[in-house]
């Protein structure tokens, strides 16, 4: 009997090895069919497009070994899940195996260091890793089980990480939460104390917790967006998001637009955030998009109770109008925490309601729901109830439904500068408090007053200036014959404004900037005094001003009259406010007075770098070190642009009069007017309106209106030969009549006598190797086809090491005689500023 089974386990093993070993022949199964086992140095890939693997790996530490599952083809930053995070393997002699009653084991040295466990019983079960990342046991005879037919999926215990498809959330059904938990460090998967997942108030919510404390709150889902989440609203290039909330799942969930971008989403114990990250396979590396905390009032209660967080005012933290600082004296030293009280108690029957726009609604810990009701019937609801602090439509899709009340404080709201962006909520306060409210010594009220008056101020003047706009581009574009709309203030009816409202709302939605109101700028720059004019850009004149804290401005005024449209500026205003890096210049706020655009940006003492290297007496003051110095600065800033910001950018108008300098000269890249946002992994686009400067423009955008990173490379390309020439590329270089400096530059390299290029300026502070390599890199921008010329990121490699250089190839527009030049853009449609060409050409496709 010993014997006979002794013979059948050896029968099973053999039959097993051979099964084993056909598996692994094939290599690449995405199966643990029962009995079989994958060892320390194989693996199971996803199927049928090969995106994961179910491996054992180490993260650096050979003594700690993970079961886990990571991105196959992606190098770095791959593991997006871990089985025993918490518990490492000190050696390879470990094994997972699917056992009899169908749960993955994983033992070393006998010992079981993790398991699965469900309650279903198990027929045929197999474990099958799926192309989303997800590991499943489900049944093997049923082909495509839906999602509920899983015995066990590994999407329901995550790691750190959250990829498209998964839920995190509650599955009530089973009373189970799914939330995400950081790992400990990069290399230390133990999870940490930071989670992300629901909480289930009435109205549920998502919450960041650091152990068992609150730390950042998404708010709570109002039908479109998460209230804290304004962005999500609007149409994603890249995901879909969606909230579901009902008797047996409350979860939230996104899947990517397109199925063959890869992204995911970690919480991170070290920043102490949850960043977005797309994957792009021409870099290699991990795109950051978006990141939760995105500011400072994003950190849960910052501001105490019953008061609210602005990033946009100062001080940050403010009471709720009706309420004062609980102890004023920490209050007025940033001591916020402890919140603010009412001024004067509530009389319960004879309160009212004071409504604040634009806000992310307080914590929703104390509260109640109703969707049946409408907000009117909701206001009566929680004026009847002497605890009901605030109230306001549960879901704001369409014109509004449903009921949700807070009791008790009022816990972590934010404002946003721009009320579209925030959501309206209804404040209890006694009657004498909304009487006072016409009482002009109330600040608080004037505050609000004046940011609704500042508000419609604008949307006013966007109005006008936006329908003219777009008349004027549908009409240079299409040819129109129908005649323009009128302006004026006897067109603006009802109807228009109905009808354009969606427009301006679309238009101000992600604007993030602090707005001023006209008297703050007229005072700051001398009422725009001819004394404080410190410059002429492409689209307007540059005023020097000093704001009443001190605080020294530039102001751009883009004049009506000017090329730039409400298109342009508000892209741009966009597009700044966003961007944060000390090579960028940083935008403090922006104002739209009746037909003007104001931009306010921190003042550079030291003007723009064209100002310096094109004059002989102030090219003195910047040596070789400096340029290089400059150099490197404009490169990083440009780096930023294309890779590290949370969009890709491409500046399409770098220029030496649009690097500006510091007190310390460092350089900071402005004038982001012609500026184009990408998301994900886009790098290139196509315009029919081409813009830019004569001189830097890439030939391939000039040409055809083709534009990526590599046109602004090329125009990087043209800035360096610049700096280190001192002269401009349009004019001659050295006295030769019929190249510009590319081709000069060019004709140089041929005879191997690159160094004639070398300002006399910087003739004695440079180091020649120094300077021969920047023109090399330079050289290598300008080349004629954009797939030749690096990308940023190679650009600040070659420019910082000695690694060898590959040779150019012949550059674009090249060689090509002055006069040449002067023909072709008497063609185009230009506008003239000081002496440099701007062009604007409308290309008829
Ligand atoms: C590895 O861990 C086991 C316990 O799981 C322990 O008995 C053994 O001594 C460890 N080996 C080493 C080299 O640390
Ligand atoms: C299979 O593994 C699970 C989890 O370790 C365990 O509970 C179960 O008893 C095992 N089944 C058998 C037949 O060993
Ligand atoms: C957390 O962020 C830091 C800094 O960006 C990064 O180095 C680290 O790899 C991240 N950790 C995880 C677990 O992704």
């Amino acid at each position: 009997m010993r014997f006979v089974h002794f013979l059948m386990n050896i029968i099973i093993y053999t039959l097993f090895d051979t099964f084993l070993l056909v598996f692994e022949a094939a290599g690449t199964s995405s199966f643990i069919a029962q009995y079989q086992s994958l060892s320390y140095g194989k693996s199971i890939v996803s199927s049928p497009r090969g995106t994961y693997e179910l491996c054992f790996f180490n993260l650096g530490n050979p003594n700690k070994i993970y079961l886990g599952i990571r991105y196959k083809n992606i190098p770095t930053q791959n593991v997006v899940w871990v089985a025993n995070g918490g518990n490492p393997i000190n050696d390879s002699s470990t094994i997972l195996e699917l056992n009899s009653s169908g749960n993955l084991v994983l033992t070393h040295n006998n010992m079981v260091v993790w398991s699965t466990s469900y309650r279903k019983a198990a027929q045929n079960p197999v474990a099958e890793l799926l192309d989303s990342g997800n590991l499943v046991i489900r049944e093997k005879n049923e082909a495509k089980p839906e999602e509920e037919e899983y015995l066990w999926q590994s999407f329901d215990y995550p790691s750190n990480t959250m990829l498209a498809g998964m839920k995190v959330g509650w599955d009530l059904k089973r009373n189970f939460s799914i939330r995400l938990v950081a790992w400990k460090s990069f290399d230390d998967p133990t999870p940490g104390d930071l989670s992300w997942g629901v909480t289930l108030h009435p109205y549920p919510e998502f919450y960041m917790m650091k152990g068992t404390k609150k730390y950042h709150r998404l708010g709570p889902w109002n039908g479109l967006r998460f209230s804290g989440r304004p962005e999500m609203a609007g149409s994603d290039p890249i995901y879909h998001f969606d909230f579901v909330s009902n008797k047996e799942e409350v979860y939230y969930t996104w899947t990517l637009k397109q199925t063959n971008l890869l992204s995911k989403l970690v919480l991170n114990q070290t920043t102490q955030e949850r960043p977005r990250y797309v994957w792009s396979e021409t870099e290699k590396s991990w795109m950051f998009y978006t990141t939760m905390p995105e500011d400072y009032c994003d950190h849960y209660g910052v501001c105490g109770a019953n008061s609210y967080c602005s990033t946009s005012a100062y001080p940050m933290c403010e009471c709720l109008k009706g309420f004062k600082p609980k102890s004023p004296e920490k209050w007025n030293s940033m001591g916020w925490t402890e919140g603010c009280v009412l001024k004067h108690p509530l009389s319960c029957m004879n309160d009212g309601f004071f409504l604040v726009e634009g806000l992310k609604v307080p914590d929703t810990k104390h509260t109640f729901v109703d969707e049946s009701i409408d907000l009117e019937q909701c206001k009566t609801k929680c004026l009847n109830d002497c605890s009901c602090m605030a109230y306001t439509n549960s879901n704001i899709s369409g014109a509004g439904s449903g009921c949700v009340m807070w009791f008790g404080d009022l816990i972590d709201i934010k404002l946003y500068p721009v009320p579209e962006k925030g959501q309206d909520l209804y404040i209890r306060l006694p009657s004498s408090e909304l009487e006072s409210s016409r009482d002009k010594k109330d600040s608080k009220i004037i505050i609000i007053a004046t940011s609704i008056g500042a508000t419609l101020g604008v949307i006013l003047a966007i109005y006008f200036v936006y329908r003219r706009n777009i008349a004027e581009m549908s009409n240079a574009e299409n040819n129109h014959e129908e005649p323009l709309p009128q302006h004026g203030h006897n067109r603006w009816n009802i109807a228009d404004k109905s009808k354009t409202k969606e427009n301006i709302k679309r238009q101000l939605k992600d604007l993030d900037v602090p707005l001023f109101d006209l008297l703050t700028i007229t005072t700051a720059t001398n009422n725009f005094s001819s004394n404080n004019k410190i410059g002429q850009g492409g689209f307007g004149p540059v005023y020097k001003g000093k704001l009443v804290d001190g605080r020294d401005i530039a102001v751009k005024r883009l004049s009506s009259g000017s090329g730039q449209g409400i298109v342009e500026f508000i892209t741009e205003v966009k597009l700044i406010a966003k961007l944060q890096h000390r090579n960028l210049v940083k935008l403090l706020g922006c104002s739209f007075p009746k037909q003007e655009k104001l931009l306010l940006y921190e003042y550079m003492v030291n003007g723009s770098l064209d100002s310096f290297i094109f004059d002989q007496q102030k090219g003195k003051l910047l040596d070789w070190p400096q340029r290089f110095h400059i150099i490197f600065g404009i490169a990083r800033g440009l780096l930023y642009l294309h890779e590290d910001s949370r969009l890709r950018i491409i500046h399409r108008d770098l220029k030496a009069s649009n690097v500006l300098l510091d007190e310390k000269l460092n350089p900071k890249i402005s004038d982001f007017g012609m500026a184009r946002a990408f998301g994900g992994d886009q790098t290139e686009g196509n315009t029919n309106r081409v813009v830019g400067t004569y001189g830097y423009m890439a030939p391939e955008y000039a040409v055809d209106g083709v534009f990526s990173i590599k046109s602004d490379v090329f125009s990087f390309g043209i800035l360096l030969l610049e700096i280190i020439c001192g002269n401009k590329n349009r004019s001659l270089c050295h006295g030769n009549q019929t190249l510009n400096l590319v081709g000069y530059a060019w004709t140089l390299w041929k005879e191997q006598n690159t160094s004639q290029l070398i300002d006399s300026n910087i003739k004695d502070s440079c180091v020649i190797p120094e300077v021969l390599r920047c023109i090399h890199v330079s050289l290598l921008c300008v080349q004629q086809y954009p797939e030749d010329r690096p990308t940023m990121t190679s650009v600040i490699q070659m420019l910082g090491s000695e690694m060898e250089l590959v040779e150019p190839k012949e550059p674009g527009f090249f060689p090509r005689r002055i006069s040449d030049e002067r023909n072709l853009s008497s063609n185009l449609n230009q506008t003239i500023s000081n002496d440099e060409i701007t062009i604007t050409t409308l290309k008829g496709r």
